[in-house]
């Protein structure tokens, strides 16, 4: 049910973090993956340590980031879209530089990646694809305004590209973490009183790890989730409630 033997993956920002564990996960389960960030060299060290993986470097930040990662990709059968990007400004001082990249990253390029991916997905009539949304879809920080609208934004491209996908076999669904010690939140969460104040929020009482997120991420790709699409699996601890 849970084996993905064969099967080829891209997990966007695997190169640490989230993203790192679910493309180490999907290997340990048989998947070929594709590691990818922005960064040369941290990209190529992330895919040292998983085997079976090639690393693949792009930055989402640029508008044909989509058609470079496909060249070098080819088709693929797991598409997980996970890197993101997120700035902390008080909503009524954004600017256009903040609000432009974070739609860029976390929205237009999960869209121009699905688009590209999906023609082989429709043929084999077998795609699995996953975005990784926020607890802040529920909760937003407030001082995340568009992070939180561009993950909201991705939610509703799931729901309605997955209702047009369905009949190619083609599932998607979106996974919303809560707070997951990452290489993001580090610094933030090194502040013992900010710390404190994030984990009283949380009702299991402690920060995620990132591999917290891996188990739905099979769930998922596999056969065992081939019925389920267009939903989102928020994993918490019960921050959302
Ligand atoms: N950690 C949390 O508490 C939390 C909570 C809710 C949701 N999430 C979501 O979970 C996902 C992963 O979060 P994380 O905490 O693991 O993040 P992270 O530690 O910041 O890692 C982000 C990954 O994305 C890549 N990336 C960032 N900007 C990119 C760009 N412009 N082009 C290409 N790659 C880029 C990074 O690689 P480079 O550095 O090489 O660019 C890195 O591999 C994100 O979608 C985030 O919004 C996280």
């Amino acid at each position: 049910m849970f084996k993905l033997s064969g099967k080829t993956a891209l997990v966007t920002g695997s190169s640490q973090g989230i993203g790192f564990a679910l493309a180490k996960t999907l290997t340990e389960y048989g998947a070929k993956v594709f590691v990818h960030g922005s960064n040369k060299e941290k990209c190529e060290n992330a895919a040292k340590e998983i085997n079976n993986s090639v690393a693949v470097v792009s930055d989402l930040g640029n508008n044909t980031a989509a058609e470079e990662i496909y060249r070098l990709t080819g088709d693929v059968d797991i598409l997980i879209l996970n890197a993101s990007v997120q700035f902390r400004t008080p909503w009524n001082e954004i600017g256009d530089e903040e609000f432009d990249k974070q739609i860029q990253v976390n929205l237009k390029s999960s869209l121009k990646l699905m688009q590209k991916y999906f023609p082989k997905m429709k043929e084999n009539k077998f795609g699995r694809i996953i975005t990784i949304g926020s607890v802040q879809q529920y909760k937003p920080h407030k001082d995340m305004a568009i992070y939180a609208a561009s993950k909201c934004s991705q939610m509703s491209l799931v729901k309605n590209i997955a209702k047009q996908v369905a009949p190619f076999g083609i599932t998607v669904n979106n996974i919303s973490p809560g707070v997951i010690a990452t290489p993001r939140n580090e610094k933030a969460l090194s502040d013992i009183n900010y710390s404190r104040l994030v984990i009283a929020g949380i009702p299991m009482g402690y920060a995620g790890k990132a591999e917290d997120i891996s188990g739905a991420a099979l769930l998922l790709c596999g056969d065992a989730g081939r019925y389920i699409t267009g939903t989102d699996i928020i994993i918490d601890g019960g921050m959302s409630l």
